[in-house]
């Protein structure tokens, strides 16, 4: 049977991780997978996820099963931040296998539900099309960033949504936009809101960066005005960058509807879906975040650290953008962008020369990952890449 099969290539984001570390040169620069690094390019384990499994070890009692959907506390404390206490809404969550286990529990809900169509904004994350095709979905897109300007090409995105039919689902995401950082005004999210209602469309909202923007609440401001406006949302939340626990692979998808009974159904399927796939989630990941949310002490050390690792990358951006400005006129535009990523106007050629001739690692797109700059690199990747960008 194998020999029928199609050898297939590595996946081009993930393959940057080998790439870098067979790299033998001493100052090369990874400004690929979007993990947080601090200034010595680590990405340490945060104070209250150790306490936190400190707690764990000496406490928990059992490795038994908890449930088909997972952890309902983690479930409840993490809709209560996402989604906050007054959507008006109902929502039913499931814990996933991370936000793309999430997506792709989505995605499986989308098909077995009839939903035929999927509205991708460009640029996006470069597994969004492929979890979306994989269920059977017809990915249609809609311009979202324009490269060479640094701008959300706004009139164009709500034109092309008037082309979505009732019943189409669009993937939205909730700030700190990857691969471009380029988000919505709050003017812009009220406009999205409305059209998505209007059209009743289906939003899928990703949300991955929850704190990276501008704080906890605010990033997910848009988010919850959209929940509010449309009758039926699903919202996909991973864990990996707010709480650093990328390999645990935690996360979550709710339903979220204007009844409970509503919900519930797309829970149920939800969670029969999972079964036929991967059974139940991991647990480990969700017990740290639900021992985090549960602890004032914990969750405000939290905060903290999350607050300190978004000032940490909005400094790097102006950093950044200080260094390029004398060689780039939208160098500005890297101060205004939230989160790890933006995205360079650079050719894959391009982008390989500097891997080659420089040691700096980003994928062909020309995405980087703010957080893998350590301050004394800042000089070095500006000089190289002003004559590319100017
Ligand atoms: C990224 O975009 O770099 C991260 O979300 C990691 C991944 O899984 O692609």
């Amino acid at each position: 049977m194998f020999d029928k099969l199609a050898s297939q290539p590595n996946d081009p984001l993930l393959a940057l991780i080998g790439l870098y570390n067979a790299d033998a040169r001493a100052d090369k620069i990874d400004l690929g997978v979007g993990v947080y690094r601090d200034d010595l390019g680590r990405t340490p384990v945060l104070r209250a996820v150790k306490a936190a499994e400190k707690q764990l070890l000496e406490t928990q009692e059992s490795k038994s099963y908890v449930a088909p959907e997972g952890d309902r506390v983690f479930l409840d404390l993490l809709w209560d931040l996402v989604g906050g206490k007054d959507t008006g809404k109902f929502a039913a969550g499931v814990q996933t296998p991370g936000g793309s286990g999430a997506l792709r529990l989505a995605s499986d809900l989308f098909a077995r539900a009839g939903t035929r169509r999927l509205w991708l904004g460009l640029p996006s994350w470069p597994n969004h099309a492929g979890i979306f095709g994989a269920t059977g979905l017809t990915v249609e897109t809609y311009p979202y960033f324009d490269v060479p300007t640094q701008s959300v090409r706004f009139a164009s995105m709500m034109k092309a949504m008037t082309g979505a039919q009732a019943g189409d689902a669009v993937l939205i995401h909730a700030s700190c936009h990857n691969p471009t950082g380029a988000g919505l005004t709050a003017a812009q999210w009220q406009e999205l809101a409305a059209i998505v209602a209007e059209r009743r469309l289906i939003p899928l909202i990703d949300s991955a960066y929850q704190g990276f923007g501008t704080g906890i609440d605010e990033d997910v401001a848009g988010l919850r005005q959209v929940i509010k406006a449309a009758p039926e949302a699903l919202v996909a939340v991973s864990c990996s960058k707010s709480f650093g626990i990328y390999r645990e692979r935690t996360g979550a998808i709710f339903a979220v509807a204007e009844t409970q009974t509503a919900a519930d159904i797309a829970r149920s399927n939800l969670v029969t879906m999972a079964r036929t796939s991967y059974s139940m989630p991991p647990d480990h990941g969700a017990a740290v975040v639900r021992t985090i949310l549960a602890s004032e002490t914990l969750r405000s050390d939290w905060v903290v650290e999350l607050n300190s690792m978004r000032d940490r990358l909005n400094g790097l951006r102006r950093e950044l953008a200080h260094a390029l400005s004398d060689g780039w006129q939208l160098a500005p535009q890297i101060a205004e962008q939230q989160g790890m990523f933006s995205l360079l106007p650079l050719s894959e050629s391009e982008v390989l020369d500097l891997r080659k001739d420089h040691g700096i690692y980003m994928p062909t797109s020309g995405r980087i990952n703010i957080a893998g700059l350590k301050s004394a690199d800042i000089a070095r990747v500006a000089s190289v890449l002003k004559p590319l960008l100017g």
